[in-house]
């Protein structure tokens, strides 16, 4: 008889090859396609940084003009999917609705012509131009208000954070948005990433791919901790409480949001980034209370914790960078979701490209040889 190792979580186990980025979790570096995270967030936009990761270099200037023209082009949803969104109820979470939406637009394009390149940038483009008008159409609808139309002459940025309010924003923070997105559109082996791949490896379609993508990122240990931890800043309420909340947490055995990663022992790269971003925005919008408290937090679960490699993740900063742009606290994992679409269809394409359908086994710890018991003797 064969004998496996079970490894809870999969823990070190590698499920599969992949040149799309890469993590050293000691030295706190990420790269996209080889290029470390720092330097994208600094000089490239993410519909850039989206064509690095799906097609696997760099476009041209030509290149690049084209795939923005497309997906600018692209944006708007069928009407029947904002009457299907209508109905959804106003106290469903964004991440359900978003689940749903994407999987409709299968329903739409579900021809699975995937040996076909143009069928492969077809969907591409779509999903990429689609999930914002998606997210922000849900947060209006639920208001009791229209959809705004997408606006052709915007940036993908830009556009997003006007569908969510009708006002053309500021151009530092759709920047500092579009740099948001950069950070969040990768991350190698993660639950969602994996749960795509597992998707993808059957042959379905694209969007059933990163519809169980997002089921999957909306728990609270992956994408959901953002919305967790300006919940808990709330409820820490000032520097003098800080300490006594977090002794209580790690009494308690309870997780602190927005901190620890499965690969990361030290500072996540991105949260450097994003703290930075909320300075900025912090030093043109005003400044915010919760950040104050953020910073002790970091202090003391460094403190307490550093020894076991427990630092802020990408999920601590984000939430008070999202806050600061005006964006509801429960929009905060489907924006995760709208950068993190790249990193599932760069593993869709690359899943696709040597296939071999997920069929992993387990260690069977169950009963044998149990005698069926009639209903009225148990
Ligand atoms: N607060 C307090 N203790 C922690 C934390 C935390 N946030 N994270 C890990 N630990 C401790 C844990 O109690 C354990 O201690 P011990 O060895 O004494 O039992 C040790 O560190 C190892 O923890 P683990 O839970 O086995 O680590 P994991 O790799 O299974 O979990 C994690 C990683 C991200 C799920 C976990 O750190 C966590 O739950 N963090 C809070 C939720 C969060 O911020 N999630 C966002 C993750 S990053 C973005 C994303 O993936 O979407």
């Amino acid at each position: 008889m064969m004998v496996c190792e079970y490894k809870p979580g999969l823990e070190g186990i590698a499920a599969a090859q992949s040149s799309i980025s890469n993590v050293d979790g000691q030295k706190g570096i990420l790269e996209y396609r080889g290029i470390r995270i720092e330097e994208l967030a600094e000089k490239s936009t993410f519909l850039e940084t989206a064509y690095l990761l799906i097609w696997g270099q760099l476009p041209t200037s030509e290149e690049l003009k084209e795939f923005e023209h497309e997906v600018r082009h692209h944006r708007r949803i069928k009407y029947r999917i904002r009457d299907m969104m209508k109905c959804f109820p106003e106290s469903g979470h964004p991440m359900d609705a978003l689940q749903a939406s994407a999987a409709a637009l299968g329903l739409f394009y579900s021809r699975r012509d995937l040996h076909n390149p143009i069928y492969i940038r077809d969907a591409v483009v779509r999903l990429l131009a689609t999930i914002p008008t998606m997210v922000a159409a849900f947060q209006l609808m639920r208001k009791g208000n229209d959809p705004v139309r997408p606006r052709d002459d915007l940036d993908y940025s830009a556009n997003f954070l006007y569908m969510l309010s009708e006002k053309e924003p500021d151009p530092l923070a759709a920047r500092i948005f579009d740099v948001c997105l950069i950070l969040h559109a990768e991350h190698t082996m993660n639950a969602s990433t994996f749960s795509a791949r597992v998707t993808a490896s059957t042959l379905t379609d694209p969007y059933a791919v990163v519809a169980s993508a997002v089921g999957t990122l909306g728990g609270p240990l992956h994408g959901g901790a953002n919305e967790e931890v300006i919940q808990m800043l709330e409820e820490i309420g000032s520097i003098a409480n800080v300490r006594p909340y977090l002794e209580d947490c790690l009494e308690r055995k309870a997780k602190i949001m927005g901190f620890g990663h499965r690969v990361y022992k030290v500072k996540d790269p991105r949260a450097t980034i994003l703290q930075d971003l909320a300075q900025q925005l912090f030093a043109k919008f005003g400044s915010d209370k919760y950040y104050d408290i953020a910073v002790e937090m970091e202090r003391v679960v460094e403190e307490k914790l550093g020894h076991k490699g427990i630092y802020p993740n990408v999920d601590f900063y984000s939430g008070l960078v999202y806050a600061k742009l005006g964006i509801p606290t429960d929009l905060f994992t489907p924006i995760f979701a709208i950068a993190r679409v790249t990193g599932w269809l760069a593993h869709w394409k690359e899943q696709l490209a040597e296939n071999r359908i997920f069929r992993p086994t387990q260690v069977y710890n169950g009963l044998h040889e149990i005698a069926y018991t009639a209903i009225e003797e148990r």
